[in-house]
């Protein structure tokens, strides 16, 4: 056997390897159990011969190692290369969601109380009877408490059919001064139709002080309705009647249709009605235990619906719930 020229072919063959499949073979034929080398070594019978072969052997599993260690660099390389992701690129055309159009205008009515200074508060829409009729000052009689109208969980305890509540439970914890609105929920038993839905939100603010009038309330809703509404709508505030509010007023904004001419939207009347208002009773303020002779106060309750589809002008509130994204999109 010419072992020169055996190590000059096996390192040829190591060099000439281009995978690792590839060396893996060449391993196995100059350096295998069964290799011409491997073979001349187990019939070797002078010392000489004996270390001449085993320095190939070295030289060529040094060489046969290198070019493997080479080639799976290369190949770790090449998949680093093909494979490589770009975080950087820009995904096209990724679409977000957006906030439905009742969570909008409860922010923004929000935001518009809490730059007059106001805190937002949170209520309970599973209410006691207390809470939601009594300390309104809701008669015996009334008839909001009758289960035709209300959603009652038992006796006591009712789905809250507005969110004046918050009212009480907010003068409960603290003392005057009071500045603030409470946003959510709120239940009736109602069937849906274009106007009505048995679940629906409001928005309720209080404000408790010494010394605040009827001037305050006028003056505050009418900032919140240009701000709804835009600076050229007219507002128009009504007598009413609230168990929980005396004086009590109802607001009205200027069609949007007619600007006040006077259109089918409006009932011909020029004036669409917003919500509820008035002077919190002396009787709200003795059930928290207030001294109506040293505080007075102001508090109203609007329905978000309401607001939306007179700033929208949809003619029906079923589409809030319906969720055909062609109507949801516009906002
Ligand atoms: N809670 C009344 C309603 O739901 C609105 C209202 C709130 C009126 C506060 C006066 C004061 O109709």
């Amino acid at each position: 056997m010419d072992a020169d020229a055996l190590e000059r072919e096996g390192l040829a063959a190591a060099a000439a390897a281009e995978s690792a499949d590839a060396i893996e073979v060449v391993r196995v034929e100059y350096l295998g159990r069964k290799s011409a080398l491997k073979q001349a070594l187990r019939e070797v019978r002078d010392r000489e011969t004996g270390m001449a072969l085993n320095a190939v052997r070295e030289r060529l599993e040094a060489a046969i190692d290198a070019r493997e260690s080479e080639l799976a660099r290369a190949e770790l390389d090449a998949r680093l290369t093909t494979e490589r992701v770009d975080v950087t690129l820009p995904v096209g055309g990724y679409s977000r969601g957006k906030l439905h159009l009742i969570t909008q205008i409860r922010r923004e009515v929000e935001d518009v109380f809490l730059g007059l200074g106001y805190n937002v508060v949170d209520g309970r829409e599973v209410e006691s009877t207390y809470y939601n009729f009594d300390a309104l000052n809701f008669p015996a009689g009334h008839p909001a408490r009758s289960p035709l109208a209300t959603l009652f969980v038992d006796e006591k305890t009712v789905l809250r059919t507005e969110t004046s509540p918050s009212q009480v439970r907010t003068m409960e914890a603290q003392e005057p001064p009071i500045y603030i609105v409470s946003l959510g929920r709120t239940y009736r038993r109602d069937t849906p139709d274009a106007t009505h839905s048995p679940i629906f939100h409001q928005v309720e603010g209080l404000a408790v002080d010494e010394g605040i009038t009827l001037a305050d309330l006028t003056g505050t809703l009418d900032f919140l309705l240009r701000k709804l509404f835009g600076e050229n709508r007219r507002t128009e505030f009504r007598t009413h009647y609230f168990p929980f509010t005396e004086p009590s007023i109802e607001a009205y904004v200027s069609c949007h249709v007619c600007d006040g001419d006077g259109c089918p939207v409006c009932r011909h009347s020029g004036w669409i009605e917003v919500g509820g208002a008035g002077m919190v009773d002396p009787k709200v303020f003795e059930a928290v235990g207030y001294d109506p002779e040293r505080y007075s106060g102001f508090a109203f309750g609007w329905g978000l619906e309401r607001i939306a589809m007179l700033r929208h002008e949809f003619p029906d509130l079923r589409e809030l719930w319906r969720n055909d994204l062609r109507f949801s999109r516009q906002f």
